[in-house]
């Protein structure tokens, strides 16, 4: 895995090519390559810049494939990136994905004289493709024939010497996408490489390959059976996805944060009733289902786990249905006890690709329960395989650690919350108070954007701490979790996220002056609470940064730093309350001088277990 893209059409496609890898630099990779019919094979270890630079002038061909690599096995080599070929150099094969039984065929390959060039389980199945591959076959039987022996995930794109103007793609568990293009076919891992050349995309599902020619393409099912897949439109703009002037995406994103509200609220909130309306719930089955689910399950990776932990207090709060929230990477293997007549299964993913996530949908869907997805991407494998779902709106997110799209998470929790809420006895004037809050939410998040000066000076004062400690309590605690991840993702300081009440069972045993502590303290209705929490961290001479509401000047007398956020309603407090922690940790990464958008070590979609 990271990142592939290719092309088949009217135009050389090495220019598309190098600009398609670089659109998919921000996935995280540590090699590039890439093949052109005609020209042959180029690989670089590094940036994709020092592929770029040393691609020949003459370097043309009307068809080819490249890949970003980032290692899963074998190091982060020139000889391990991809495109690998087979024996004789014939078949070229980038992929994304894990095979599993590459140690097998690599075996089974040797035995009949086959030489590996690499360590890596994309080469096994290059060379078994090269190797199935006779005179008289199409390199898609050659293919399908191949991949009929893998275990394991894989999106692929392959191209042959023997069939100049033909890239045959592949899927499974990997995603995979073709643009439409009045001058040729783009193959994508995902929307950003083939934005800039056309809006017409198609999706590929898993198990359906695509057979890419210059004539056009074919889609067909496991069964060679031809597939008709619907041409999509592509909405977000080429432009969306760059950096309009900021230093860095992981800025910019959370100066979008007022109108990501907007577009997450736009058209959901039904004033009259003073209830949320949910597009994904109002099909009749769907709607009956949650109407009398008894037990919510909450899963996702990373940050978006945080926002489930944050979506469960809001549901249990306001609608009184009990919640559990799990992270999917342990979903996925523990023993099913739910009963599938009233659960309901809420997965949570920006992507809609994180590998984790989907095995765990698939796991509840197989157990009968009925999945619901919270998706940023639209047409994405969870969008696609969950039961129905709500689209965040949040647009393109490139910067590794997710920023907007989790504030969106958290926002479409409340819509949910609020839409079970009405439907269990929430008041209309509650309701309707709750809907009234939703409405101030994008003029408040704006108002907190132009304090940024404040929030960089405090992140300067202590950019050079080793840990950080993050506490808060009932909504505020997945924030102090979530703000210490982004702090230790972008900027690698050491940093806890904690429920302020467990101080005293082992955190406070850590505290000195040189472990500093941000304390989430609104004045919600935990607030006496959490200012007794941060009087135990100054008895033992601990600095404290104090994260309040506006008009709370009681905090500067325990806290040594103070920043604001205005008011609201308690459980919408943590769609504010993230944003400082957001810009806190870009700040004392960028005095860090750290690679702010790809942090070392991580990608941004974690497409393999
Ligand atoms: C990676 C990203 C995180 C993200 C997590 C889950 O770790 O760096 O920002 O929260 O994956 O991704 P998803 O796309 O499923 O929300």
């Amino acid at each position: 895995m990271c990142g592939i893209v290719g092309y088949v059409g009217k135009k050389n496609a090495a220019p598309f090519l190098l600009e398609g890898l670089s659109a998919l630099e921000y996935r995280g990779y540590d090699s590039a390559g890439m093949y052109v019919s005609g020209a042959g094979a180029l690989k670089r270890a590094g940036k994709v810049a020092e592929l770029i630079a040393c691609v020949p002038d003459d370097f043309e061909g009307k068809s080819g494939i490249a890949h970003t690599r980032w290692a899963t096995h074998g190091a982060p080599t020139e000889l391990n990136a991809h495109p690998h070929t087979d024996a004789s150099k014939t078949v070229w094969l980038v992929h994304n994905g894990i095979i599993e039984n590459h140690s097998e065929i690599r075996k089974d390959l040797e035995a009949k004289g086959v030489v590996f060039a690499s360590q890596t389980d994309s080469e096994a199945l290059a060379q078994l493709i090269g190797h199935l591959y006779t005179e008289d076959m199409l390199l898609e039987d050659a293919v399908r024939a191949a991949l009929a022996q893998v275990q394991g995930t894989y999106g692929v794109a392959v191209a042959s010497t023997r069939e100049p103007e033909k890239v045959v793609v592949a899927r499974m568990g990997s995603p995979l996408m073709l643009g439409v293009g009045e001058d040729g076919i783009y193959v994508a891992s995902d929307a950003t490489p083939i934005l800039p050349y056309t809006r017409k995309a198609v999706y590929l599902d898993d198990g359906e390959m695509a057979i890419i020619t210059d004539q056009g393409y074919v889609i067909t099912d496991a069964d060679e059976a031809h597939v008709d897949k619907p041409v999509t439109s592509l909405e977000w703009s080429a432009e969306a996805a760059q950096k309009k002037g900021y230093e860095h995406f992981m800025l910019k994103e959370i100066m979008e944060v007022g109108e990501v509200i907007e577009n997450t609220l736009r058209g959901r909130l039904d004033t009259a009733n003073a209830t949320a309306i949910l597009g994904g719930f109002q099909d009749t089955d769907i709607h009956g289902y949650l109407k009398h689910a008894k037990r919510i399950i909450i899963t996702g990776c990373g940050s978006a786990y945080y926002a489930g932990l944050i979506g469960k207090t809001m549901i249990e709060e306001l609608a009184g249905i009990p919640v559990e929230v799990e992270i999917a990477s342990e979903l996925r293997y523990r023993r099913p006890t739910a009963d599938p007549k009233d659960t309901v299964l809420i997965a949570v993913s920006q992507s809609g690709e994180t590998a984790d996530t989907l095995e765990a949908i698939r796991a509840a869907k197989r157990q009968g329960i009925l999945t619901l997805g919270i998706v940023n991407v639209v047409g994405s494998t969870v969008a696609r395989e969950t039961d129905a779902g709500v689209y965040n709106h949040a647009g393109p997110e490139i910067g590794v650690a997710s920023t907007k799209a989790f504030i969106s998470q958290v926002l479409v929790f409340a819509l949910v919350a609020l839409h079970l809420a009405r439907e269990r006895g929430l008041s209309k004037q509650e309701g309707s108070d709750f809907i009234k809050e939703l409405e101030t939410l994008p003029e408040k998040a704006r108002a907190i954007l132009t304090r940024t000066k404040a929030i960089e000076a405090v992140a300067k004062k202590y950019a050079h701490t080793r840990d950080f400690l993050y506490l808060g309590r009932k909504f505020q605690c997945p924030i102090a979790f979530e703000g210490a991840l982004k702090l230790k993702e972008i900027s690698y300081i050491h940093a806890e996220g904690y429920g302020a009440g467990e101080m005293k069972h082992g955190p406070l045993a850590l505290i000195d002056t040189d472990f500093p502590s941000l304390v989430l303290a609104p004045r919600d209705s935990m607030y006496e609470k959490t200012a007794s929490n941060i009087e135990e961290i100054r008895a033992r001479s601990g600095k404290v940064i104090a994260l309040t509401t506006d008009g709370n000047d009681d905090i500067t007398r325990l806290a040594d730093d103070v920043l604001y956020v205005p008011e609201t309603h308690e459980a919408l407090l943590p769609v504010l309350t993230t944003i400082p922690l957001q810009l806190f940790a870009y700040y004392i990464a960028k005095e860090r001088d750290c690679p702010i958008d790809k942090p070392r070590n991580l990608a941004k979609s974690v497409t393999v277990e």
